[in-house]
């Protein structure tokens, strides 16, 4: 059934064409003088103030990020908070149960909200809405009046009714269902991506950072992981594309881009085969074998997107990332890349789940540990110094308290950098549902304490080697007063990271910052991703300073600028 007909659906997406009362009265009346100039009447409507309430990964972040954009670019206004909205967008995750929870507790707040503000809206996108449970979306969020796929995003403000002829939001086609398949979207997000960003509809929320989205969806099969079912199959942005919008960044004057997809290093494989690529020859080798052949791959667009230089020779990006990698696929010709191109940053995110491979095969996950570690030594050889971050999942279906020991002891012996860790979550309609989740909620607890008491002197001994070092900051914000506020992933978290239990206060350690008079406490991020704290003034945001690193704790450095 297509969700247009259903007859509900339909009269509740449109905005109220009427002024809302209250509100600004939107354009000036138009009395023609010629009546039969009457029908090209403008359209009198106010426009929605709207609220965009983002959980989950930096997919969902750069995703929000383009709503917020088209929503400006057809005329609406950014509210300060949900309860000031005319319109609320809620970009939803549901990597574990938890995420899902915290949308639907608010769906009371969100009906008092309609009650008194009758003109109020609420749309739901995000992973949390999948075909296949189309049905219960209504009853499991009452407040809700239109729900999107991740992938009918784009047609956020065609639906509302807020389309209009000057909005520079780019052609929108429809997406269509047939039973519970999804059809005909296979290049959707991709081109109308590309119109967005020509029509300069992407909000960025920084003016320093970039998310650059090129491949969407996940073709892996993990047992315990929504993403597929949420994102559907993957879709690679045309590489020219991808390449123009990491030109129309530079020339913004960000300094940074983190390439973003579930797999960045299947970038490609879908893509048509080019002459111009004939140079790689590849195939996958691990996993389920595809020819990539004169296909595009991820260390091509790295080294394209390093090679749009400023005048004087210099990367016009200085700082190159991307996230996140799956061990599956991560090639010879990808660690070249990031070893060769000067842009790209010291750091990777490797999600490895578990140290144990009867685990690991439980999980779906393709590799064994023994292949995890070939992919990691060798990229240590290629890129001496590089951190390293981690997933782990504890207490996944059948895991035993050996099995468990035996990730602690793969923490101890790669020594990661950061380990973002979550206990395992149960999500419907996966693969693992067929599996008994029989780890005890206790024991996932006490093992992901077990493991967070474990990295933390790891982390902290990690982060001892840059004492007395001078390093490259690139300062991004002005150091915030200790958080409380869980929802906020650590900026530059990894991809959908699992929030670690207390990792929103933790990652503002070590403070005692002292600036002077004139300076402000501020924050940066080295190119190999560490947080680090320092003064200077407030006029640095932007700006790539050299620091020396004087104090460590485990989760964050401090450092003096110099020179
Ligand atoms: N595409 C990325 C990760 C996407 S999900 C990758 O494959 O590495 C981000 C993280 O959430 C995963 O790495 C995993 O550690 C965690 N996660 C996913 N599904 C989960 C579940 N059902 N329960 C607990 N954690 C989960
Ligand atoms: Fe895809 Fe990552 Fe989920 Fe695996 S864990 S299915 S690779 S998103
Ligand atoms: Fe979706 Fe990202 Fe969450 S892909 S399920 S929003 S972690």
């Amino acid at each position: 059934m297509t969700d247009l007909a259903n007859p509900l659906r339909r009269s509740l997406p449109v905005l109220d064409p009427a002024a809302v009362p209250g509100a600004p009265s939107g354009l000036p009346a138009f009395e023609p003088l010629d009546a039969r100039l009457a029908e090209y009447r403008p359209e009198v409507r106010s426009l929605p103030s709207f609220f965009v309430w983002t959980l989950g990964c930096q997919m969902n972040r750069s995703d929000s990020e383009e709503m917020a954009g088209r929503l400006v670019a057809a005329g609406a206004t950014e509210a300060a908070t949900m309860e000031a909205a005319d319109l609320v967008v809620i970009n939803t995750c549901a990597i574990r149960e938890l995420a899902e929870a915290k949308v639907i507790g608010r769906q009371g707040h969100l009906q008092r909200l309609k009650a008194a503000n009758p003109s109020l809206r609420v749309v739901l996108t995000g992973c949390a809405v999948r075909e296949r449970d189309r049905d219960g979306l209504e009853h499991r969020y009452p407040a809700v009046d239109l729900f999107l796929r991740p992938d009918q995003e784009p047609e956020l403000v065609d639906r509302l009714g807020l389309a209009s002829a000057q909005a520079p939001v780019g052609a929108v086609g429809a997406t269509t269902v047939v039973g519970r398949t999804v059809v005909g979207v296979a290049d959707h997000l991709a081109a109308t991506r590309a119109a967005a960003v020509a029509g300069g509809a992407v909000a960025r929320g920084s003016a320093t950072s970039a998310w650059l989205p090129i491949i969407y969806g996940c073709d892996k099969t993990c047992t315990y992981c929504i993403v597929p079912f949420s994102r559907g199959p993957e879709r690679s942005r045309p590489f020219d594309e991808i390449v123009e919008e990491a030109r129309t960044i530079a020339a913004s004057g960000f300094r940074e881009v983190t390439l973003l997809g579930q797999n960045v290093n299947s970038y490609g494989h879908d893509l048509p085969p080019e002459p111009r690529f004939g140079h790689i020859a590849t195939e996958r080798w691990a996993g389920r074998r595809l020819d990539l052949g004169s296909r595009p791959d991820l260390a091509e667009l790295i080294r394209a997107i390093d090679g749009l230089r400023a005048a004087d020779g210099a990367p016009a990006i200085p700082r190159l990332r991307f996230i996140t990698s799956h061990p599956w696929d991560l090639s010879d010709r990808l660690i070249e890349a990031m070893a060769e191109c000067p842009s790209m940053c010291e750091a990777l995110h490797l999600p490895v789940q578990s140290g144990d491979d009867e685990v690991l095969r439980r999980m779906g996950r393709q590799y064994t540990t023994e292949h995890y570690l070939e992919r990691l030594a060798r990229i240590r050889e290629a890129i001496p110094g590089i951190t390293v971050s981690t997933d782990i999942i504890v207490g996944f279906c059948g895991e035993t308290e050996v099995q468990f020991e035996r990730t602690l002891r793969f923490l101890e012996a790669v020594r990661y950098d950061q380990v973002f860790a979550a206990a395992y979550s149960e999500r419907p309609g996966t693969p693992a549902t067929r599996l008994a989740d029989d780890v005890p909620a206790a024991d996932k607890r006490r093992r992901l304490n077990a493991l967070l008491a474990l990295q933390e002197p790891i982390g902290l001994e990690r982060n001892r080697e840059w004492l007395g070092r001078e390093v490259e900051v690139l300062v991004d914000a002005v150091a915030r007063e200790r958080s409380h506020d869980h929802d906020a992933a650590p900026a530059q978290a990894p991809a959908q990271a699992p929030a670690i239990v207390g990792e929103g206060s933790r990652a503002d350690e070590p403070r005692g910052v002292r600036p002077r008079p004139g300076e402000v406490a501020l924050s940066g991020r080295t190119r190999g991703n560490k947080l680090v704290h320092l003064a200077g003034g407030a006029d640095w945001i932007g700006r790539l300073v050299r620091v020396r690193i004087e104090h460590a704790g485990p989760y964050a450095l401090r450092g003096v600028a110099i020179g």
